[in-house]
C-alpha cells in the first residue's frame, strides 16, 4: 500500500502525540508533525518529519502546506488554556480562530481532507447529553473562539470534519500537564485528591480519540461528537483511574463545584450523545478497556 502524507498540527501536544503514534502504527501514513517548537518525545510519538512553525503568523498556513505537501490534515494545534484565552484574547484568537479557518480554506482549495478538533466546552452544561445539532452556548472565551472557528471552517470548507472532543486522559505531555495528567501525578503522590461529584463529562483516552479522528478523516463531514462510552463525574473518573492504576480509590474524595470558586466558569454537564459516531460505524472505546490502555501507555503509571 502506498503511504499518504498526513500533516498533524500540534503534534507535540497531549492529543497530537497520540494522533502521530496511532497514524504511524496504522502503516497508512507518512506523518508530518508541526508545532512552534520540538518537544522531547518517546520514539513512538515522534513523527516521520517535524516542522517548527508558528501557525498564527499570517501566511503560515499557506507556506506550511506548500512546504509539506500533505494529502490530509488533522489540525489539533490550539491555545487550549481557558485562562490564557481570557487574558490573551488577541493572541489566542489568532491560532484558535484565524489560523484554523485559513488552514481549512487552503485545504479546501487543494481538495484534501481536513479535520479540526473542537471541544465539549462549546456548551454551557445545562442541556446534556449534547447532540451535534444542539445550539452552542459557550461560557468561556476559549469556548467562544472554538465556536467561531467551527462556523468559519464549515463556511469555507463544508466537507471538513469538525470533531468536538470530550475530556481526554492519557500519558502526561512533558511540558504541558493536562488536567488528567495532573490528576495522575496527584494519585501517585500521597494525601487526598478532591474531585467534583457534580461535574460530568464523556471522557476518553487520547489514543481512543486519535483512532476515531483518523477513522473520520475523509470518511465524514460536518460536526461529530467524539466522546467516551460513559457519562461520568470527575470524581467517578478519578476513582476509576485510581483503580486501574492499582491506587486506593478511597484517596479520591468528593467535592462540589460551589465549594471552589473559579475565574473561568465551569460547565456542569457537557457529556455527549455519540449516536452519530456509532452510526458512522466508529463506536467509542469501551470505558474500562480505554482506561487500561491508557495505563499501559503510561508505563504502568506510579
Ligand atoms: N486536552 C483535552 O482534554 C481536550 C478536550 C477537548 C478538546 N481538546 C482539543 O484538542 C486539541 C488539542 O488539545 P491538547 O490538549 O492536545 O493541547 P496541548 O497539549 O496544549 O497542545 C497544543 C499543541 O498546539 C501547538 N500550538 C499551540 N499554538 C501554536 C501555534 N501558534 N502554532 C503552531 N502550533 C501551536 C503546541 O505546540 P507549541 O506550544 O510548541 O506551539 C502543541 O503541540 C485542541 O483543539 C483542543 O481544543 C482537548
Amino acid at each position: 500500500m502506498t503511504k499518504r502524507r498526513l500533516l498533524i498540527t500540534g503534534s507535540t501536544g497531549f492529543l497530537g502525540r497520540a494522533v502521530v503514534a496511532v497514524a504511524r502504527e496504522s502503516g497508512e501514513w507518512i506523518t508530518i508533525g508541526t508545532a512552534r517548537k520540538p518537544a522531547a518525545l518517546s520514539s513512538s510519538d515522534e513523527p516521520d518529519f517535524f516542522e517548527s512553525w508558528d501557525l498564527s503568523r499570517e501566511e503560515a498556513p499557506t507556506q506550511l502546506l506548500e512546504k509539506t505537501k500533505p494529502e490530509a490534515v488533522i489540525h489539533t494545534a490550539a491555545a487550549g488554556d481557558a485562562a490564557f484565552c481570557r487574558k490573551e484574547t488577541v493572541a489566542s484568537r489568532k491560532i484558535n480562530v484565524v489560523a484554523s479557518i485559513d488552514l481549512a480554506e487552503k485545504c479546501a482549495e487543494r481538495s484534501i481532507p481536513f479535520l479540526i478538533t473542537s471541544t465539549d466546552l462549546v456548551f454551557d452544561g445545562t442541556q446534556a447529553p449534547y447532540e451535534e445539532m444542539a445550539a452552542p452556548s459557550p461560557l468561556s472565551e476559549y469556548g467562544r473562539q472554538k465556536v467561531e472557528a467551527e462556523r468559519g471552517i464549515q463556511e469555507v470548507y463544508p466537507d471538513a470534519v469538525v470533531a468536538r472532543v470530550a475530556l481526554l486522559f492519557g500519558p502526561p505531555a512533558p511540558e504541558r500537564p493536562a488536567m488528567l495528567a495532573r490528576l495522575a501525578e496527584m494519585l501517585r503522590g500521597s494525601g487526598p485528591v478532591r474531585l467534583f461529584v457534580d461535574e460530568f463529562r464523556s471522557p476518553l483516552s487520547t489514543r481512543g480519540a486519535a483512532r476515531i479522528l483518523l477513522s473520520l478523516l475523509g470518511n465524514a463531514s460536518g460536526l461529530v461528537h467524539v466522546g467516551g462510552e460513559r457519562r461520568v463525574s470527575r470524581y467517578e473518573l478519578g476513582r476509576a483511574l485510581a483503580e486501574v492504576w492499582g491506587i486506593d480509590p478511597e484517596r479520591v474524595k468528593p467535592i462540589r463545584q460551589d465549594e471552589v470558586p473559579t475565574a473561568v466558569p465551569r460547565p456542569r454537564d457537557v457529556s455527549f450523545e455519540t449516536k452519530r459516531l456509532r452510526e458512522l460505524g466508529i463506536p467509542p472505546p469501551p470505558f474500562e478497556e480505554d482506561l487500561f490502555e491508557a495505563r499501559e501507555r503510561d508505563g504502568g503509571v506510579r
